[in-house]
């Protein structure tokens, strides 16, 4: 049978990078998304779009028609994200689709004891008997834009909670290009990579990056946990994402992921992007 491939979290930061891999390997994909008249337009797709969702299982049919290998990605911010996605890789045992690239977080089982979900799925893919490679992502690049974008360029800051601890910030692009080799070439099964980009840097260090970049002054406030627990509730947002975010970043504040590795080099033959690259390419229009 030839190679096809579920992408979840296709319309997604690491999913579009992974489909642009995809499309220039020639590789047939599925990029499964829960709007798909949205998805159109945002991914340039049309017949290679299919439905999926997470808690609706009766989209699993459809959505792995024809399809050897699955790309796993969970939403963020879902606490227990473990059990949102548990039904779909039952069924995926069930069809015998067993080649499961997950993406998974580096030393999440240093985030504290609600955030256990990346450990049991992983758990999970090893139990229950499937073909998986897991790639444990350091901290996103992209965060800064996905989610600083406002803060940057409005409040000249950028907000977390990272102490002066520090962490290598990775192109989701090198997450993808990753994605892509160890779905494509055989030799990564039952391997687990750990993916950084090529410089650990602290919070201050970024803010100094993103002040080049813009030509503005962007200033790195290092607030507390409890600090940012009231900004968070004050610009309206729910509960729990003050607190996932502090456990988020308690990895980087504990010095645990203050390191690099060459993972990303190792399968894809060459070295990660820096974050100063990806800062210039995302914020360079608003100088
Ligand atoms: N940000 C970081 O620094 C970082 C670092 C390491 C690991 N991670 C992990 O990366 C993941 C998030 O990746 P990302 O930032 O690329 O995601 P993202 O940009 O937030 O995209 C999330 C994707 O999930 C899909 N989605 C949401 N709810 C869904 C559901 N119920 N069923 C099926 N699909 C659903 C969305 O697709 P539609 O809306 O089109 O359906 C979207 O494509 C999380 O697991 C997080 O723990 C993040």
């Amino acid at each position: 049978m030839a190679t096809k491939i579920l992408v979840t979290g296709a319309t997604g930061a690491i999913g579009k990078a992974l489909i642009k891999d995809l499309q220039e390997k020639n590789i047939a994909f599925f990029a499964g998304t829960r709007n798909v008249e949205e998805s159109k337009a945002k991914l340039g797709l049309s017949e290679e779009l299919v439905s999926f969702s997470f808690d609706n299982p009766a989209t699993f049919e459809a959505a792995t028609a024809g399809v050897d290998k699955v790309f796993l990605l969970g939403p963020a911010m879902v606490l227990e994200m473990d059990h949102l996605i548990n039904p779909f890789l039952d069924f995926l045992k069930s069809k015998g689709i067993l080649r499961v690239v997950y993406l998974s977080a580096l030393k999440s089982d240093q985030m504290g004891p609600d955030m256990t979900f990346h450990l049991k799925t992983e758990a999970k893919l090893a139990n229950d008997g499937f073909d998986y490679t897991i790639l444990r992502a350091s901290f996103f690049a992209q965060n800064f834009k996905n989610y600083e974008w406002e803060n940057i360029t409005q409040r000249g800051i950028t907000l977390a909670t990272a102490g002066d601890g520090k962490v290598g910030f990775i192109d989701v692009a090198d997450i993808a290009a990753v994605a892509s080799a160890v779905l494509s070439e055989e030799g990564h099964s039952k391997k687990t990579y750990e993916l950084t980009g090529p410089e650990a840097l602290s919070y201050f260090d970024a803010a100094t990056i993103l002040s080049e970049v813009t030509g503005k002054t962007i200033v790195y406030p290092q607030p507390s946990p409890e600090q940012y627990v009231t900004i968070l509730k004050e610009a309206g947002a729910p509960d729990f994402v003050a607190s996932y975010m502090n456990s988020v970043y308690s990895v980087i504040a504990n010095h645990h992921v203050g390191f690099t590795t060459n993972d990303v080099e190792k399968v894809t033959g060459r070295k990660p992007n820096t974050l100063k690259s990806v800062i210039n390419s995302d914020f360079s229009t608003i100088k």
